[in-house]
């Protein structure tokens, strides 16, 4: 595969292949060196054009795991803010000579577009509300990993589903593996359609509770929100939030999710957050680096890891 774009490009087969890749690069990060030299002498932008905390870091440390080059682009401090158009401002990077452009854009289709308009693999870090395709991957392996398999397990993805591309990739990935999803939320935060998903839509979460085997949970998107449509943030909890009340109804084995950033005593409750060990938030995080090694290999490596002596054990020496 050459870019990874949307969730939607991946069959089964090629999401499972990710996800036991995955497998392996956590493994790799286990080790003294905690790096291998599989993608040495290729090098990847991370051109973030809107703000990140988790994902910019994780795609950073899992391009250095596999020793590629990484170069950072700021879009505040260049010149995109003296005016220079997207397609130029990237054409202009592509000029020095790189592999990869991990992308997240404010606009839907940003990535496929630059997909376009320079030879070099595109991995989409979030485009609008459109995808976000690694976090789908990293919730999948930490739900398999929790779960053993995502295959007829209930998943609900609660809140404000309508705003968010982490809901669009989750839901593809979570019923191409196998789950049955429902979305959760009230009427104005849900899509106009979900007839492109094989999701069935509630407006309560209190029935599902005690069936669940996780509960993904959505930030409230303010920046993305018209105020209108939630009468407020503690309406909101009351009829949406995980309250400690709400987590006892969960079975013992499901799994809380939240992609971050939280906004805690909104969508989840901070005595859940600090003492629920269901809560695989941190989880999250932590696999975003095997999970994104294994999308950067995928789309600049030799196939399959591993692969030749990819897969060996650096030495200090070899990988500095
Ligand atoms: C999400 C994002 O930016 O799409 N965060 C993330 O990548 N972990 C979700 C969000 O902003 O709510």
């Amino acid at each position: 595969m050459k870019h990874l774009l949307s969730i939607r490009d991946l069959d089964a087969d090629t999401l499972t292949a990710l996800l036991d890749d995955a497998d392996r690069f956590a493994e790799v990060l286990t080790r003294s060196v905690p790096k291998v030299p599989a993608l040495r002498g290729k090098t990847v932008v991370l051109a973030f054009f809107e703000d990140s905390t988790r994902t910019r870091s994780s795609f950073d440390l899992a391009a250095r795991r596999l020793s590629a080059d990484v170069v950072n682009f700021a879009a505040g401090s260049s010149s995109l803010s003296k005016g220079e158009s997207l397609r130029d401002t990237v054409e202009t990077i592509h000029a020095m000579g790189i592999d990869a452009m991990v992308v997240r854009h404010r606009s839907s289709g940003a990535p496929g577009q630059i997909s376009e308009w320079i030879d070099a693999s595109i991995v989409n870090a979030g485009d609008g509300w459109h995808q976000h395709p690694t976090q789908a991957l990293l919730d999948s392996f930490v739900l398999r990993r929790r779960l053993g398999s995502l295959e007829g397990r209930h998943i609900a993805i609660v809140g404000d589903i309508a705003h968010s591309r982490v809901a669009r990739s989750n839901m593809e990935a979570f019923t191409a593996l196998g789950a049955r999803v429902t979305i959760v939320g009230p009427e104005t935060l849900m899509p106009a359609s979900v007839s492109p998903w094989n999701v069935e839509v509630a407006h309560s979460l209190d029935p599902l509770l005690g069936e669940l085997d996780a509960v993904y949970l959505l930030r409230i998107q303010n920046e993305r929100l018209d105020e209108v449509l939630i009468p407020s943030n503690r309406e909101f909890r009351s009829r949406f939030g995980l309250t400690a009340e709400r987590a006892r109804r969960l079975p013992d084995h499901a799994v809380i999710c939240h992609p971050g950033p939280m906004n805690l005593g909104v969508e989840i409750d901070r005595e859940v957050t600090a003492n629920d060990t269901r809560v695989a938030v941190l989880d999250q995080v932590a696999a975003g680096v095997p999970v994104r090694m294994a999308v950067l290999y995928h789309v600049l490596g030799p196939g399959r890891f591993p692969a030749g002596d990819a897969g060996t054990p650096a030495s200090a020496e070899e990988v500095v």
